[in-house]
């Protein structure tokens, strides 16, 4: 039988967890706050790695980068931030395990199919990891547009 707890034994106000929750909260943002005000923090949009795509497609393959905000998790200059893998060197294979079988597949194509993402192979959400399809809504970048951001890539090195 399970006896009731009486009313008046029962911790009233906020339980000790939520307290320090919020403690640690207010210290990282007042952290993160007082190092952005010290100017730190760079922009998030800054100078891509310069590469020449051929037939001189590097400023619209930036223009394109920029516009869908890849630096926003691959860093601001495309070597990685986090848990998101550096996109410098992509010439010579992936660096996620997620990507390999994908790669050795399709050695001329595999960047190109997991940016679109529309393929039966790259358009699983746990895959992407909450990297968007970028050939479908709201970027609806063309083929033209996914090939041109891949040949920049490739001259990343
Ligand atoms: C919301 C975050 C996010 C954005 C924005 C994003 N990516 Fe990614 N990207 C990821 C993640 C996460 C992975 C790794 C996926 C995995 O391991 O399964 C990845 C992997 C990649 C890879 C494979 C890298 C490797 O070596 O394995 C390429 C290439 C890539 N992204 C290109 C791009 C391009 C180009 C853009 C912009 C058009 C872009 N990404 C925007 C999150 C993002």
């Amino acid at each position: 039988m399970t006896v009731p707890t009486p009313i008046g034994s029962r911790r009233s106000g906020l339980p000790a967890w939520a307290v320090g929750l919020v403690a640690f909260v207010l210290l990282v943002g007042g952290v993160y706050a007082a190092s952005n005000l010290a100017g730190e923090n760079p922009p998030l949009v800054g100078p891509l790695p310069s590469g020449s795509a051929p037939g001189g497609g590097a400023g619209e393959a930036l223009a394109i980068i920029e516009s869908a905000g890849c630096q926003g998790c691959h860093g601001q200059d495309l070597s990685g931030s986090g848990s998101f893998p550096s996109l410098i060197g992509i010439s010579s294979g992936p660096k996620s395990e997620n990507l390999v079988s994908l790669a050795e597949e399709e050695p001329d194509n595999w960047i190109h199919l997991w940016i679109a993402g529309t393929d039966e192979r790259t358009s699983d959400p746990a895959m992407r990891a909450g990297m968007p399809a970028f050939a479908t809504d709201p970027y609806n970048l063309s083929d033209a547009q996914i090939d041109t951001v891949v040949e920049y890539l490739k001259t990343l090195q």
